[in-house]
Parts: structure tokens; sequence; C-alpha cells
């Protein structure tokens, strides 16, 4: 394969469907660390409606042993052998191939086919992994039924597992064993798993409202045995949600999930089989953080959702991937709000939303959900897909109403249950359930970029009329993207309340959701006997940017009042905004910085409101993240935002220390760990109490953290005020992350939490520190947790990553290309962080664009880097 035929973009609209169709497959395995001999044997029909005798069959990394047609081996003469895969020609009606390969598990650093990971077998097929395994029509409109044969060593794979039904078993010479799986349901390949090694199970039991018993297993390595029960409790929980809000059902009568160290993302839905990052299964109060126990539950649940969103309903080609991921990420958010707080969850996600969708939505990589072209599909996992994915999926719910929603998902199993299809589909699903039309919604598919709502008002006395004009439009991307030009306005429902100016309660005949179709358009509200307050795009109905000219009072005014608790949040974050940018571009033009009074008391008032609960109040009081300050700066400045924002923490604290310090002891009160809801508010609330007084430089506040550290019987607080520590410059930082690192040491996913607390510090030495750890025994570039944790958070840490002097760059850059051969997928996720630099001054930007040309020119460069590296250099 030469460079060039490599880099060549996959179209959409080049989907054909395939020459065969394959009606089932028997696999073995005799697995060895170097050479795993897999054998496929594929029975193909020839696809009626594309006569061809011609067969392309994916494969890459193999190597070929034999093929043979219905028992007749071939001749290298037989068959064209690409590096990407090979071509069967003259090929009969119907056929069954048979080919051998070897591949090599142990030296398989890419976390993609069939891998060890801790000495353990393991495999990872989706995007495009399974061709890295057999020869294969390695693409999800290709469903058939597996048999799978497992043989292996019985010292080292004791257990060995595949998807569905395990049906047979037995001894074999040697030390050896044989084990069959075969999954009834037929599947794409990307849905394959295989899992063998010295394992222990952690079991439990789930009813099917049918009445089925399901047996449930968690598999992880023996020392992990004791930190699996709130994986099994979170899986329980999740099949009887789907139960009763979608009467979905499990199908298998076995559903195991093993958790791996070794794995580039979050979890993978294989049929019966999840193979989970162990970041997302274990648990115990003192090693995870309720953050951690809460994202356990979300990724349990939304695996276990793709049951129904994406296995039994799966994508007809990888450009549908939203189709899967957008509905399944709502389905896990929609759990999540009903298992805590629905206002809490909606902030959280709004909040990572803005953050990293919003920031890809504006740069290099700006895609339409359902992207129109790619080099390597794993780059196209992005929030775009997913998160801004699972907006447009909410604003079906939003427009149709929790029953119009479910009669369209009921159509869309009705009509697709074990097919394989596309966006267009589940469109029409909700629309014909509906009688609706939803054609105008197609543009939700097709446009990249955050439509800006601006909305102004007015109101006329003598009529008693207030209105509201609102207006989208798109800005204007630098890049000629696919999904950037010639972009129309889409269908935004927005939420809208209005408030009585005097009392601030809510004129309940004005609330309700408007449909702007439009590119503009007024909505009037008469009736009223004066000019009321409006709560706009209540509850972020439609992802997009609001602009509405507030002045402060109203801001303020909204914080006290609204009651979308949405809104009351996000006018808090909105009055914050305006303040600490206006601050940080004061600094610039030589302004001392100042607390505004009116922040100030509005942020008393939200200190001393009861009526919220904890969770909530912890988010109230919390100022925007520098990442989402930097957005709405012209150039971002990261030193101004950092110091403009240091200095309203500090001021705050110093404002409210009384108050804090007695909300402080009081939440400090509680006693021993407890896990209800209740009590992580309460967590939540006090660690953000404990981050405003840890800035005042006093030592009562410095042993207050300390001994926070010290005394905490639980995770959550013992991170929490180590990550304060982390940014102090006093003996007890050094005291704390050293005892931390002793008493965790033999703990993988704690110890990624000693290396995130440095890498996220706000001190100015801290690219050392970051340097210094990556030579620390315990630093590995095999594993992406550790990676991550160290460089993937540095990149987060936007005051420090961007040091004028350009040294965080280099870092990243040299880790990239250290990474970049062995495990494409993780290296182009890390050089994403470059993908901002036009948002910078100049001297940044040409820094990093000299870094990225450093990639571009790198000799064989993967194409995932080689992908987001060309993106950002043409933007
Ligand atoms: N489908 C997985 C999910 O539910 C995503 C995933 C897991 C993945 N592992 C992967 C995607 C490897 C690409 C490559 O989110
Ligand atoms: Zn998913």
């Amino acid at each position: 394969m030469t460079a060039t035929q490599s880099i060549q973009p996959v179209l959409r609209s080049d989907y054909r469907p395939p020459t065969y169709w394959i009606e089932n497959v028997e696999l073995e395995f005799d697995l060895d660390p170097r050479e795993t001999l897999v054998t496929a044997r594929i029975a193909v029909r020839r696809n009626s409606q594309q006569p061809s005798d011609t067969l392309d069959l994916a494969g890459e990394n193999l190597k070929l042993q034999s093929v043979a047609i219905d028992g007749k081996r071939l001749d290298g003469d037989q068959y064209q052998l690409r590096d990407d895969g090979m071509t069967l020609l003259n090929l009969p009606e119907s056929c069954q191939i048979e080919t051998k390969v070897l591949v090599s598990p142990l030296t398989n650093k890419s976390l993609s086919g069939l891998y060890q990971t801790s000495g353990n077998y393991c495999t990872q097929c989706e995007a495009v992994g399974f061709r890295r395994i057999t020869y294969f029509l390695d693409r999800p409109d290709v469903m058939t039924t597996y048999r799978v044969t497992i043989r292996g060593d019985k010292k080292t794979c004791p257990v060995m597992l595949s998807n569905g039904n395990r049906i047979a078993a037995k001894d074999l010479d040697d030390g050896r064993h044989e084990v069959v799986w075969e999954d009834p349901f037929p599947k794409p390949s990307y849905l394959f798993a295989l899992v063998a090694g010295n394992l222990k199970c952690h079991r439990g039991t789930f009813t099917t409202r049918s009445g089925r018993d399901v047996a449930l297993e968690i598999w992880v390595e023996p020392q992990n045995i004791d930190k699996c029960e709130h994986a099994l409790v979170s899986l329980q929980k999740s099949m009887k949600w789907d139960e009763d809000v979608f009467g979905l059902e499990y199908d298998l009568d076995i559903y195991m999930i093993v958790a791996v160290n070794d794995f580039n993302m979050g979890a993978m839905e294989n049929k019966g089989l999840n193979v989970f990052n162990s970041k997302y299964v274990l648990a115990l109060p003192d090693t995870a953080t309720d953050e951690d126990y809460m994202l356990i539950e979300a990724v349990i649940a939304h695996e276990y959702f793709h049951n129904w969103t994406g296995n039994r309903v799966t994508c007809r080609d990888w450009f549908q991937l939203t189709l899967k991921e957008g509905l399944t990420v709502f389905r896990d958010q929609q759990f999540t709000a009903d298992q805590t707080s629905a206002a809490v969850k909606r902030i959280d996600d709004v909040s990572g939303l803005r953050a990293g969708q919003f920031v890809e939505d504006s740069g290099p990589m700006a895609h339409p959900i359902r992207p129109e072209s790619y080099i390597s599909m794993d780059n196209f996992y992005t929030a775009t897909v997913y998160r801004k994915g699972a907006e447009i999926i909410r604003m079906y719910h939003t427009i149709l109403g929790a029953e119009g929603f479910r009669r369209g998902m009921d159509l869309y199993f009705q009509r697709h249950d074990n097919s394989a299809v596309t966006c267009d589909d589940f469109r029409a699903a909700m629309a014909d359930a509906n009688n609706i039309n939803f054609d105008r919604f197609d543009r939700w598919y097709s446009q990249a970029g955050t439509p800006e709502l601006t909305v102004t008002e007015s109101w006329d006395a003598a009529k008693s009329e207030y209105a509201l004009t609102m207006t989208q439009s798109y800005p204007t991307l630098p890049g000629g993207n696919p999904g950037t030009e010639d972009r129309n306005p889409v269908p935004l429902p927005v939420r809208v309340g209005l408030l009585d100016a005097e009392s601030g309660e809510e004129i309940e005949q004005h609330s309700g959701v408007v449909m702007l179709d439009t590119e503009t358009e007024t909505f009037t509200f008469s009736g009223l006997s004066a000019k009321p307050i409006a709560s706009v795009l209540r509850g972020f109905s439609a992802p997009v940017r609001l602009r509405m000219q507030r002045d402060n009072e109203e801001l303020a005014f909204l914080m006290a009042n609204d009651n979308d608790p949405f809104n009351r949040w996000d006018a808090g974050q909105t009055l914050a905004t305006k303040l600490l940018i206006d601050a940080a571009n004061g600094l610039a033009d030589g302004r001392a910085l100042e607390l505004s009074e009116q922040f100030r008391d509005a942020f008393g008032r939200v200190l001393s409101d009861n009526s919220f609960d904890e969770a909530f109040k912890a988010l109230a009081l919390t100022l925007p993240r520098e990442s989402v300050l930097g957005q709405e700066m012209d150039v971002i400045d990261p030193d101004s935002l950092h110091t403009a924002r240091q200095f309203y923490r500090r001021r705050l604290a110093e404002c409210f220390q009384s108050e804090l310090t007695s909300l402080y002891n009081e939440l400090a009160a509680d006693g021993a760990y407890k896990n209800d809801q209740k009590s992580i508010n309460r967590r939540r609330l006090k660690n953000v109490v404990l981050a405003y007084l840890s800035v005042l430089d006093v030592p009562a506040c410095i042993s207050r953290v300390s001994n926070q550290f010290h005394q905490a019987d639980n995770m959550t607080d013992k991170q929490a005020a180590l990550s304060l520590l982390a940014n102090l410059d006093v003996p007890e930082r050094d005291a704390a992350l050293a005892a931390f690192y002793d008493q965790y040491k033999t703990d993988p996913l704690v110890i990624d939490k000693w290396y995130a607390v440095q890498a996220l510090s706000s001190r100015p030495d801290t690219i050392e520190h970051v340097k210094q750890l990556t030579s620390h025994p315990d630093f590995s570039v095999d594993n992406p947790n550790r990676v991550r944790s160290l460089i993937g958070a540095f990149t987060q840490n936007q005051v420090r990553f961007h040091q004028a002097d350009g040294a965080g760059y280099k870092l990243l850059a040299d880790y990239v290309l250290e990474i970049e051969s062995a495990n494409p997928q993780l290296a182009a996720r890390l050089v994403a962080a470059f993908n901002s630099y036009r948002r910078f001054d100049e001297s940044r930007q040409t820094q990093m664009q000299d870094e990225l040309k450093r990639i571009a020119e790198h000799p064989g460069l993967c194409k995932d880097v080689h992908e987001i590296v060309q993106r950002a250099l043409h933007f």
C-alpha cells in the first residue's frame, strides 16, 4: 500500500451495498501470544441487487496462510492480495470461503483487533478492527450469525469468552482446552468479541418483565473481584429502566462485562460481551470518587442501551454513527437524570457540550453529526457525533413529548429490528409515528457549526404586548470544511417562560415551546400588565449559542427567580462570563482588577439560599471554566483569563470567608462515608466550598485542606483535597502527594488520579513536573489511561499548556510522535489539542503551527494523526 492510497478519504456519497452477503461464519482461534491462528469459514451468497462475481474482503496486519473456496485451496494467481485486503474473482452464486491467518496479540499495541492486556487476550473491533483479525466484509451492513471456537492454554487462559451462549467445552492434549460459543443474533463484525485469560467472575441475575432469568457476569482480574458490586447494580438498574421507559427487554440468557486495563475508549457494546475500560467498572469508596461512581453507572447504562439502539438496529455505514451513538447518549442521559437530579444532570451535560463540542464545531474538525467524509473513521468518534447527536435526539423529544417520542421509537424497532439503517430511517419513524413533517430536520444532520440564536425583545405598553424576535445564523468558518457551505435555517424548539418583573413569579399561560422554523420570526405574548422578564432557551432546548443583550440586573434577577433551574444556573454563568472577560480584557489595558458588587451580592444570595439542593448550589457557586471563558474572547489570552478568574475566586473567598467556613464545617460534620444521593450532593458542595477557602493564603485554610486529605475516609474527599494542595506552594503539598502515592501505588486507576492532579495544577512550574513525571517508573506510553491522565490532562490545563514560550506545545508534539505508530487512535486524540490554535495570539499560533508541521513531516506518519494535522494546518 502506498502512502497516497492509504490517505484517500471515504465519502458518504460513495456508499454501495456489498456484492455478496454473508449467511454465517465459523471462527476458530488457536491462541498464542505471537502466532494466533485464526481460521474463518464464511458462507457467502451473491447480492442479487448488486450482481458481480468479485468479492473484496478487508484485511490488515494479517499473515495469510491459505485461502480455499468450497474446500479447494486457491493458488496465488486466483486472488489478489493487498495491504488492506484481498479480492476474490469469479466466485459462484454461493460458496464457502475458508481463510487461515496468523496474528500477533502480544505485539499489537494499537488496542484494535486481537491484543493482549495485562497478560489476557481481548478484542476491540469497532469501527474497523475486525479486519485485523481475519479477512472479512468488515462493514456494519453485513450482519450474520457467528459460531466461535477458542482453543487456549488451560493455565494462562482458564476463561475463554465470546458472544452469545457457551454451547460446548472440552479438554485437549498438551494442557490446552476448547470452548465453543454461538450467537443466535445476526450482527455486524464490529460487535464481535473474544476475551481469554485468568479472570474472576462477580455474578448476579436479572429477571426480565416477561419472567426470563438472565445471568449477569462481571469478569475482572482476580485482585479486583471486590470492586464489582456497583457495576452489577448499575447494570440491573439499566435493564429495569429500559423496560420501564422504552419497553425494551434483554434478549439473550447471559450478559457479560469484562474489565481491561488497556483500552482506547470508555467501553464497547459487543453483543452479550461488553468490554470495558476498567476505569468504568471498578469501584470502592476508598478508590473511586462520587463522580467515578456516577460515570460507571452511566457507561454501564450506555453500553447496555446499545443492545437495542446499536446492536439489534445498527448502522448501514459508519457515516450513520450518530444513529446509534447520539440516540444512546440521549438514553443514558435520561437514565442518569432519573436516577439523580434532572436539573443537575442537564447542567453537567450542557457544560460538557459547551466545553468540548462547541470548540470542535468552530475549529478544523467541525463536521455535521453525520459526516460527509473521513480518512480514519476512528477520528469521528467525536463530541459532535455523540453529544451534539444526543441534543438532536433531545429536540425530537422536546417537540413530540415523551409519549410521541416513545411512539417513534416503537415504530423504529418495529420497522428495523435486525437490520442496518440510516439516520433518515430514524427521522422517518419519528415523523410517521406522529404524523408530523420532519423534512427540515434533515439539516441538523448535514450542517456543521453551532447556530447562533439572537433574541431581541420589545414591549408595547399600549397594546399590553411583549414580543421576542428570534433570528438564527451560522458563524463563518475559515476552513471550507464539508457541511459548512450554504447552511440553511434549522428547526429550533425554543422553550420560553415569562416572569413578572415585580414578583419574579412565572406567568404560567405563556410558558412553553415556540418553534423557530425560519431565519427570523417574532413571537408575541399578549394580555400582560407590565413588561415581563423572559427566560429563553430553558433547559437548553436547542444546541445553539444564545445571544441576548441583558444587563447585569436582569441576569441577577433570573439567577434569583427563574424557576427553570438550568436557566437559573445559566444566568449566573452568563453574568460571570461577562464580568470575567471584561476583567481579563481590562488587564491588557492596564485596568486594575475589581470584584463586581453585583456579582458579589448575587453570589452571596446563592450561598445563603437554602431552597437549592446541594449539588445545584455547588454548580451555581462555580465560575465558568477557563476553556469556556476563552471561547468568548476575540483572541484567547490564557494568562489574563487565569489571573482574572483567580482574582475573583480569591475576592469571593475573602468576602464570604465566614459564611464559607461555617458551611464547610456544617457539611464536614456529616460523619462516616455514605453513598446515598444526598450525601453525594453534600460532598460536592463541600468540596466547592473548600476550593474557595483554599485560595486564601492563611495557614488555617491550608491546614483545613491538608486535614481533609489526611482524614478522608473516601476518595472523593481525598482527591478533592489533593488537587487543591497540588495548586499550592507549601510543604503540605509534597507530603500529601508522597503519602497518596505510597498508599495507592499498587492500584493503577488511583495512580492515574495522582498523575492527573499534578498535570492539572495551576502552579507555574507544572510543565516541569509533567516532564519529570514522564520519566517516573510508573509512566507508560502503552497504557492509554496513563497517557490521558498525564499528557491528556495537561492539554486541558489551559493556562499551563499554552505557556507563552511554547514548551507545552513541544511536549505534546514529542509525545504524539512517540506513540503515533504504536497507537494511532490515542495519538490522534491527543494531537487534537492543537485544533484551537487559530483562536490564540500570533506568537502562540505560530508555535503551534510549527509543531503541527513538525508532526506532519514525520516520515510514515499514521493516517489517524495525518488527518487531524492536515485539517488543522489547512484551517
Ligand atoms: N461504541 C463505543 C461506545 O459505546 C465506542 C468505542 C469503544 C470505540 N471502543 C472504541 C470507538 C474504539 C472507536 C474505537 O461509545
Ligand atoms: Zn456508544
